[in-house]
């Protein structure tokens, strides 16, 4: 028998290699090469065995719906879509030392108080670290089962026997396991580990929580390469330096993406915020320039949100443009409209935008926030304390209506405003907006650039 020509094929571009090598030398891949074996090489001896075929159903069938499992905290509730599904895998990620083990010993004691079996396996703390966390949290007598264990045939083996209905691994770049050669915490592990946890939830209808630490350059082999495998994705961010935390959905197969948890980290751990626009406006002085507040919407909830904008001569040659908590390419597209359409000169000045309780807005509707931001702080002008801002800004200069402006301006009055700067709304062919708010229209960007001359003179 001659040897066998089998091929490698690149995993990523699809290029085929007569032998293999760590690096493709088409895409530059490294490590992606995999052999297989080409038709000619195929076992003679059978042509493939006729099997049943698959079955298929129709659409409509009958299945059990099975009930969600209550996370016992409300935010993390509708994050996921109303709740944990049997049956699923979820890979909630984020910056060290941000908040995932309490939220989720917190989730898991909530759980176990209600009557859910859950259990706690942590490879980055000892068991003594955990019980300690959950006396100063206050979970101390709730049922969770705890472990401190890295290898995952244990963990499998175990979680067969006690059957949990939930399962939180902390995390999975801690796991390994003996059937690779590869250290604990590259991306070979990484992987399979999560697909051998991701059966196990799917076969025995548990619930399995994966969690990830992400590092800015990517230092850790990510949960990055898990995202694929599992159901939902959610990341927790927030500033270290700050007490709020965001849990963003960033994938869901069983509930929408665009739904926020906000939460506050205090002395007992995590705690929800129901009324974050409130929090977010908190330290709020009044009529500053160079601020507006910006009514943004963060799934179905209204958000209000402080935008705050510095622009000033640039000390050396290059000027800056620095942003916190917006897109910097949103920025410079508001900077070039801005310039071209009302003639509002940004050469040789540095600018610097920053939401304000290291919320990260991904709205278009926030344009017109910004502008008017940027011109109260070129003008040097307060805009109205009373007034939220919101509209999205076209590469013409015109203001676009944002959605759902009835939900804006009730949260708006809610918190005690009086009026709004938005789009021109008559041309819009939905209902009339019912709310008692007055909207100042705005139909292109030059207009509002006169609204702020104007408001520095009376
Ligand atoms: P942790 O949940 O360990 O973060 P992660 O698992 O994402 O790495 O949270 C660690 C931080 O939270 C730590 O800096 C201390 C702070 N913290 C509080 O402020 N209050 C508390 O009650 C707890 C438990 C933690
Ligand atoms: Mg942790």
């Amino acid at each position: 028998m001659g040897k066998p020509l089998n091929i490698f094929v690149c995993q990523s571009c699809g290029t085929i290699h007569g032998k293999w090598a760590g690096r493709c030398d088409s895409c530059g891949q490294w490590n992606s090469l995999v052999e297989e074996i080409t038709a000619q090489n195929k076992p003679k001896s059978g042509l493939r065995k006729k099997s049943r075929g698959i079955e298929f159903v129709d659409l409509a069938g009958i299945s059990k719906d099975v009930p969600r499992i209550d996370t016992g905290i409300a935010e993390l509730n509708r994050v996921t879509g109303g709740g944990l599904v049997p049956g699923s895998a979820l890979l909630i990620g984020g910056d060290p030392g941000i908040g995932k083990s309490t939220l989720l010993l917190q989730a898991c004691g909530a759980m176990a108080s209600a009557g859910v079996k859950t259990a706690y396996i942590s490879g980055e703390e000892a068991t003594a670290q955990i019980r300690r966390r959950a006396k100063r949290l206050g979970l101390a007598d709730t049922p969770v089962d705890l472990a401190a264990e890295t290898s995952v045939g244990p963990i499998i083996d175990g979680l067969m026997q006690t059957k949990p209905d939930v399962i939180i691994i902390d995390s999975i770049q801690t796991l390994w396991t003996d059937l690779l050669g590869a250290a604990p915490g590259t991306v070979a592990q990484v992987r399979a580990c999560a697909q051998e946890l991701t059966r196990y939830a799917k076969k025995r209808g548990a619930c399995v929580i994966l969690v990830g630490h992400v590092t800015k350059d990517g230092q850790i082999a990510g949960p990055r390469v898990v995202e694929h495998m599992v159901d939902a994705v959610l990341y927790f961010e927030g500033d270290r330096a700050n007490q709020f935390r965001i849990l963003r959905a960033h994938k869901n197969r069983f509930g929408p993406t665009d739904e926020i948890g906000v939460f506050e980290m205090g002395e007992m751990g995590l705690s929800e915020v129901a009324n974050p626009s409130a929090l977010f406006l908190d330290g709020r002085s009044e009529a500053a320039s160079g601020t507006a507040v910006f009514a943004g919407l963060e799934g179905t909830r209204p958000l209000l949100t402080e935008i705050q904008a510095l622009v000033a001569p640039a000390a050396f040659g290059t000027p800056r443009r620095a942003v916190v908590g917006w897109d910097s390419g949103r920025l410079a597209m508001v900077l070039a409209v801005l310039e071209a359409r009302c003639g509002v000169n940004f050469g040789g000045k540095d600018v610097y935008l920053n939401v304000a309780g290291g919320l990260k807005i991904n709205e278009p509707a926030a344009d017109l926030a910004v502008a008017a931001a940027l011109a109260s702080s070129v003008f040097d002008t307060a805009l109205p304390a009373d007034c939220v801002v919101f509209g999205e800004i076209s590469l013409s200069g015109d203001i676009r209506t944002a959605s759902r402006t009835d939900a804006r301006l009730k949260e708006a009055s809610k918190l005690g405003f009086k009026r709004a700067i938005s789009a021109n709304q008559t041309n819009r062919t939905s209902t009339k907006t019912t709310s008692s708010l007055p909207i100042i229209e705005i139909k292109a960007l030059p207009e509002l650039i006169s609204r702020v001359e104007a408001f520095s003179e009376g």
